[in-house]
C-alpha cells in the first residue's frame, strides 16, 4: 500500500477502505509516514468528507493506536458524558454525582482546559489535596464504593489522535466534520463504557458555532459510537452565552455545589437535569418523567451532593469544601463592572467572557501556566436582563489586582447592549438518539 494513492483516491472524491485508513493511522503514528502526506490526506477529508463507515474506521485505527482501557473491576452500567466544550461548563461536577447516586457509575476521564474553555480536572484541584491521577486499580476501587471517580485523561490512550490533532492545528484541517468526531469519539471510545452521553455546545462560545454544523457534528459521534456497540445520544446545547453565573475554577465548584444543593441557576439546573435524564434512561432506569423525578429527589435529599462530598474525599481532597464552599479559595481582590448605558443586554460573545476569564488567571495560554484558582467572573447580568446605567453586570476576581484592566475591557467589548430584549434561545436545541 502506498500513501500516495490513499491521496489521490480521497482527492477524487472516493472512499477509502477500513484496511487504508488503518494503514495511514498506523503509518503515521509509526513514524513512517510524514507529516506531508498526512496533511495532504486531511486536506482531501476536509474538501471530499468521509462516510460514516470510513469516520467509524478512522476512530477505531486512532482509539487502538493507544491504551484500551477495561472497567471489567467495576459492577454496574458505565456511563459517560462528554461535553465539546464552553464556558462556565461545570455540568460534569453535577452530573457525575446525581446519577452516581441513582445507581450507575461514572468511571470519568475529563481534559484540562486550554483556550477560552475550562476543564473539569482543573475545577476539581480547587478541593486542597485532590488526586486527579489514580492508579487504575484504585479508580475502580473508588468507583465501585462511591458510584463516582474522576480523573485526568492518560496520555496513553489514542496517541494517534494527538498526533494528528496538533498536525492539523497547523494546517488549517481542525475543522473538519468527520476529523473532530473521530478526534473526540477515539478517546471516548478508549474509556469501557456503556453508554455516552454527548453535549455538543453551539453558539460564539463553543467551536461549533451553527445549529446545523453541531446537530451534523452530534449525529456523526453518534453514528460512530452505535457503530462500536455502544448505547449513544447527544444533546445540542446553546453555548451562545457563558453557562450558569461563574466562570473560572473555584466559582465554578461552588456554583456547582450551590446546583446539587438544589439552589443553582435555572439554566445549570435544566442542563445538568436533562443530561442525568438521558444517561438514566440510555442505562435503563426508567422513561424520561420517572428519571427526571428521582433527579429531582436525589437533589432534594441530598444524595447527590453527598456523592460529591465522598467523591472528593476518596481521590484525596478536603470534604468540608463541599460541606462548607466558604472553605474553598477565595480572590483577595475584586473589581466590579458596570453597565455603561442603559438597556437590555442584547448579546454576549461567550469566547470573549472566556477570554476575559482567562485575562483574570482562571486559564492557561500554554500548557505550562499555573492557573490561579481563585480568578474567574461572577455573572450579574445575562442574556435578556435589562440593566440601569451604573449597575453591576459582573464582579471580577483574581490574585493580581493589574489584571482587571484587560479583563473588564474584554468583557465589556464582548456585551451588546440594546434598547429592546432579544428573542430567547432555548438552552437544549436538539437531542438525537
Ligand atoms: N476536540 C477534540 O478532541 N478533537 C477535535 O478535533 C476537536 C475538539
Amino acid at each position: 500500500m502506498r500513501m500516495y494513492d490513499l491521496i489521490q483516491k480521497k482527492k477524487r472524491g472516493e472512499v477509502l477502505t477500513d484496511a487504508e485508513i488503518a494503514f495511514f493511522v498506523d503509518g503515521y503514528a509509526g513514524g513512517m509516514i510524514p507529516d506531508y502526506q498526512a496533511s495532504a490526506l486531511c486536506m482531501a477529508i476536509w474538501f471530499r468528507g468521509m462516510t460514516a463507515a470510513e469516520t467509524t474506521a478512522l476512530t477505531l485505527a486512532m482509539r487502538d493506536s493507544g491504551k484500551v482501557l477495561c472497567f471489567d473491576g467495576i459492577d454496574g452500567v458505565r456511563v459517560d458524558k462528554h461535553s465539546t466544550g464552553g464556558v462556565g461548563d461545570k455540568t460534569s461536577l453535577i452530573v457525575a454525582p446525581i446519577v452516581a447516586s441513582l445507581g450507575l457509575k461514572v468511571a470519568k476521564m475529563s481534559g484540562r482546559g486550554l483556550g477560552h474553555t475550562g476543564g473539569t480536572v482543573d475545577k476539581l484541584e480547587s478541593f486542597t489535596g485532590f488526586r486527579t491521577e489514580l492508579s487504575l486499580s484504585e479508580f475502580e476501587r473508588i468507583v465501585n464504593e462511591h458510584g463516582l471517580a474522576i480523573v485526568g485523561q492518560s496520555g496513553e490512550l489514542a496517541p494517534a489522535d494527538k498526533l494528528l490533532y496538533a498536525l492539523r492545528d497547523v494546517t488549517a484541517t481542525v475543522d473538519s466534520m468527520p476529523l473532530i468526531a473521530s478526534s473526540i469519539m477515539s478517546k471516548k471510545l478508549a474509556a469501557d463504557d456503556d453508554c455516552i452521553v454527548l453535549d455538543v455546545k453551539c453558539g460564539s462560545g463553543a467551536f461549533m458555532k451553527t445549529v446545523d454544523e453541531s446537530i451534523e457534528l452530534a449525529e456523526m459521534m453518534v453514528e460512530i459510537g452505535k457503530r462500536a456497540g455502544k448505547r449513544m445520544a447527544a444533546m445540542v446545547t446553546d453555548m451562545d452565552s457563558p453557562l450558569g453565573l461563574t466562570i473560572g475554577n473555584a466559582l465554578e465548584v461552588e456554583e456547582a455545589i450551590e446546583t446539587l444543593r438544589g439552589n443553582g441557576p435555572s439554566d445549570l439546573t435544566e442542563l445538568c437535569t436533562a443530561l442525568a435524564v438521558q444517561m438514566l434512561v440510555l442505562a435503563e432506569k426508567g422513561d424520561a418523567a420517572f428519571c427526571a423525578s428521582e433527579v429531582a429527589r436525589v437533589i432534594q435529599s441530598g444524595e447527590a451532593l453527598e456523592r460529591l462530598a465522598r467523591m472528593v474525599a476518596a481521590q484525596g481532597g478536603d470534604r468540608a469544601m463541599v460541606d462548607d464552599p466558604k472553605r474553598l479559595p477565595h480572590a483577595q481582590e475584586l473589581c466590579v463592572v458596570t453597565a455603561p448605558c442603559s438597556g437590555y443586554i442584547a448579546s454576549v460573545d461567550a469566547e470573549g467572557y472566556g477570554i476575559a476569564a482567562l485575562l483574570l488567571g482562571a486559564g492557561r495560554n500554554t500548557k505550562e501556566d499555573v492557573i490561579d484558582m481563585t480568578a474567574g467572573i461572577r455573572l450579574h447580568a445575562k442574556t435578556g436582563d435589562y440593566v440601569a446605567a451604573g449597575e453591576p453586570i459582573a464582579t471580577l476576581y483574581s490574585a493580581d489586582a493589574t489584571r482587571f484592566g484587560v479583563a473588564k475591557e474584554k468583557l465589556l467589548e464582548s456585551t451588546v447592549f440594546g434598547a429592546s430584549a432579544p428573542e430567547k434561545r432555548p438552552l437544549i436545541l436538539k437531542i438525537i438518539q
